[in-house]
């Protein structure tokens, strides 16, 4: 017989081809996550989980699937959705898709510090809403990207990718992470100092660290007010890395300029969020990884995760590589 698995979304097909020549596959077939009740009959008795940053995956998740199940595999590298303690106490390994969504992912970051500094998108609308009567000498100025200074938090893969593309602008990079990286830093001429000098002296704050108890609403007010006047905040982490109200009263009383967000807390944001009123806030739907080279490369290392874990194999890309030495 074969192995059972649950999808919790359709993804790339290449990715469900794979996973249907090992296993009974079902597949979430909604737009929308199954509710965390519903997920709690669905996985019922399954020998493998293919999840997504949409799902809770707890520990009381994991006793509904039952004590037969080999492997959950994330279709993403952020794994903050599920209890890697929980996880890893019963023994179950967890496989996430790290590398393959750096540059997509930077491309975007991009794309937003861009759109902000030169205020594409208030343009945009204003051509549509009718009101372009002439050009203006005034008119829509924005802010340099090129010389200027980013402030690059967290330096792990997708920070330094950003670092690589600051480098074509000419300009100035500070990064802050929990440890230096002396390499990284000489490799992409980045400085490292403290996160109160970064927010001081950068005209860009791009975030990139993981979601953590640590870096839960490290955007704070104490620390919005150490931004320079005039600078700009990029999203493209996780949306509780930011403090909410904290970022509206930021963008309202001019403390910083802009904001432009891939992520939000919560996701989707609700219909009536204050920051929806503002004009200088840009809000991507979560679309960092995105491209359709990416999601096709994300579904096969989710399905190449999902299948090592159902044959006893090591996960190629284990978040918690404790599971094959610890004894539980
Ligand atoms: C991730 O992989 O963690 C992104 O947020 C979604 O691709």
């Amino acid at each position: 017989m074969k192995p059972k698995i649950f999808v919790t979304r359709i993804i790339p097909e290449k990715g469900l081809e794979m996973l249907r020549l090992q296993a009974d596959v079902e597949v979430w077939p909604d737009p929308s996550p199954p509710d965390y009740p519903i997920l709690l009959q669905k996985v019922k008795g399954i020998d493998a989980l293919l999840c997504m940053l949409t799902d809770t995956i707890d520990g009381s998740l994991m006793d509904a699937i039952g004590p037969q199940v080999k492997v959950i595999s994330q279709f993403a590298v952020g794994v903050d959705n599920i209890d890697i303690t929980a996880a890893t106490r019963r023994g179950i390994p967890v496989g996430n898709t790290p590398g393959v969504l750096t540059d997509t992912t930077a491309d975007l970051a991009w794309a937003l510090i861009m759109a902000a500094a030169r205020r594409v998108v208030e343009g945009d609308k204003f051509t549509r809403s009718g009101k372009w009567k002439t050009w203006g000498p005034i008119d829509f100025l924005g802010r340099d990207i090129y010389g200027a200074t980013l402030g690059i938090v967290g330096f792990g893969r997708i920070g330094r990718a950003m670092a690589k593309r600051a480098q074509g602008f000419d300009m100035r990079i500070l990064y802050y992470s929990r440890r230096r990286h002396p390499e990284a830093e000489q490799k992409y001429c980045a400085q490292y100092v403290d996160l109160d000098t970064l927010l001081h002296e950068s005209d860009f704050v791009s975030l990139h660290t993981n979601l953590s108890e640590e870096t839960h609403h490290l955007m704070n007010a104490t620390r919005f007010k150490k931004m320079k006047s005039g600078s700009i905040l990029i999203n493209t982490a996780r949306g509780p890395v930011v403090d909410p109200p904290a970022l509206y009263h930021a963008l309202a009383s001019g403390t910083i300029a802009y904001a432009a967000l891939d992520v939000t807390e919560p996701e989707p944001i609700r219909p009536d969020d204050p920051l929806l009123t503002l004009d200088n806030i840009i809000i991507c739907p979560h679309i960092g990884s995105a491209s359709h080279k990416t999601r096709g490369k994300m579904a096969l290392m989710a399905a190449e995760n999902l299948i090592a874990g159902l044959k006893g194999e090591r996960l190629p890309n284990c978040v918690n590589p404790q599971v094959y030495t610890a004894s539980r």
